[in-house]
C-alpha cells in the first residue's frame, strides 16, 4: 500500500520531533516542514531530508495528512484549512486556545466529515500513549481517588496561555478517561508568577458517581515531575510518566489474613509521541482507531475551562498584590 504523505506545521520544539518521527516512519512520506521561521524551517527541512514551506497553502495540495505542532493561537485557524481542504490532521495539544475556538473546530470537523466521512482527527495528547499508562488503563482498575502532579522549571514557550491549557490539560484526559464519568464540580485556586496567567494551579474535582481527584500543575518549579497516583477498591497505583514506571500495591487476604502486595509492573518503554504518531498514521490508512478524538480533547477543554473560571474567582478575591 502507498505511504501517507504528510506534512508537519511548525518545527519548533516539540515539531521537530513530529518531523523525524515522520521522516522515520515506514508509513508515511514527509513532503515538507512548514514554518513561517526560514531559518528554523531549512534547519529541519535538511536535517530529515525534506522540503520547507513558508506556509501551509504551499503544500496542502500535496498531503493526505497534515501534523500540527504550531503554537496553540495558531490551532484554529491551521485546523479550519485543514479541514477545508478534506485533509487527516493531528492537532497537538491543546485541541484550541480558547471554547469558542474549540467549538468552531468540532463544527468544522462535523461539516468536513459529511464531505469526507473517513476523516481522522486526532489531538496529541500523548500520555494516553505512555507505555505506563497503556498498562495502567490495561489493568481496568478504576480510581475512587487521583492524585496528578506535573511540575517543570519555566520553559520560555507557551507564554501566551496559562499552565492550566499548557500542563494540566494533560491530565484531565488522562482522568476522564480513567475514571470515566462526567466531571461535577471543580474547586480551584492558581497563581501568575513569571506570566500574566496563572503559571502555578492547584484543583480538586469531584466526578459523577463520587471519585475525586487534585490535580497540581506548575512552570514555575525548581525540578520536573510528573506522577499520578490513583487509588481504587482496594489498590494503590504510583505512575511515573518520565521514568514509565509503574507500581502497584494490593491487598490480598490469604491464609494468614491481609496482606499488602507491592508489584513493580513489567513496561516495555517506548516514546510515547511516537506511539501516538504511528497509530495516527495507521489510522489515517483504515488500519485502526487507536487515537484521542477531537471530542476527547474538547471535553478536556472543558473541565479546563472550569479550572480558569474557579483560578480566577479564587484571584479576584485575593487582598494580597504587592
Ligand atoms: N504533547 C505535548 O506533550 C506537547 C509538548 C510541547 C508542546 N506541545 C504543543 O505543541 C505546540 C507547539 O509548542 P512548542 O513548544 O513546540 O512551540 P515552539 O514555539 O517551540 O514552536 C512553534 C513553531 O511553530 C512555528 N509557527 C508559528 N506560527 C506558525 C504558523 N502559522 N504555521 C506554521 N508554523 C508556525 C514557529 O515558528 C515555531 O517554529 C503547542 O500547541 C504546544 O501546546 C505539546
Amino acid at each position: 500500500m502507498s505511504k501517507l504523505r504528510v506534512a508537519v506545521v511548525g518545527v519548533g520544539s516539540l515539531g521537530q520531533h513530529h518531523a523525524r518521527i515522520a521522516a522515520g516512519s515506514e508509513a508515511t512520506e514527509l513532503v515538507a516542514v512548514v514554518d513561517p521561521a526560514e531559518a528554523r524551517g531549512l534547519e529541519i527541512a535538511g536535517k530529515f531530508g525534506t522540503a520547507w514551506a513558508a506556509s501551509l497553502d504551499e503544500v496542502l495540495g500535496r498531503v493526505d495528512a497534515v501534523q500540527i505542532a504550531a503554537p496553540t493561537g495558531c490551532h484554529h485557524a491551521l485546523g479550519l484549512q485543514v479541514l477545508a481542504a478534506g485533509k487527516h490532521v493531528i492537532m497537538e495539544k491543546p485541541l484550541a486556545a480558547t471554547q469558542e475556538e474549540g467549538r468552531a473546530l468540532l463544527a468544522a470537523l462535523d461539516r468536513a466529515r459529511a464531505e469526507v466521512p473517513g476523516l481522522v482527527a486526532a489531538v496529541g495528547h500523548l500520555e494516553r500513549f505512555n507505555p505506563a499508562v497503556t498498562a495502567l488503563r490495561a489493568m481496568g482498575i478504576k480510581p475512587h481517588f487521583a492524585e496528578a502532579i506535573r511540575v517543570s522549571p519555566f520553559p520560555m514557550r507557551s507564554m501566551e496561555v496559562d499552565v492550566i491549557m499548557d500542563v494540566m490539560i494533560h491530565d484531565l484526559d488522562l482522568l476522564l478517561a480513567l475514571i470515566g464519568r462526567p466531571v461535577l464540580s471543580v474547586e480551584a485556586v492558581g497563581v501568575p508568577v513569571l506570566t500574566k496567567y496563572a503559571d502555578l494551579v492547584n484543583a480538586r474535582i469531584k466526578f459523577e458517581g463520587g471519585a475525586f481527584a487534585t490535580v497540581t500543575a506548575s512552570r514555575v518549579a525548581r525540578k520536573k515531575e510528573r506522577v499520578l497516583r490513583a487509588f481504587g477498591a482496594n489498590c494503590y497505583a504510583s505512575l511515573d510518566f518520565a521514568a514509565q514506571k509503574l507500581e502497584v500495591l494490593r491487598l490480598t487476604v490469604g491464609p494468614d489474613g491481609p496482606a499488602v502486595s507491592q508489584e513493580v509492573v513489567e513496561i516495555v518503554e517506548g516514546e510515547p509521541l511516537k506511539l501516538e504518531l504511528e497509530a495516527f498514521y495507521q489510522a489515517c490508512l483504515g488500519r485502526g482507531e487507536d487515537i484521542v478524538t477531537w471530542h476527547d480533547a474538547f471535553a478536556a477543554m472543558e473541565v479546563a475551562h472550569l479550572v480558569q473560571v474557579s483560578v480566577a474567582e479564587s484571584l479576584a478575591s485575593l487582598e494580597i498584590r504587592a
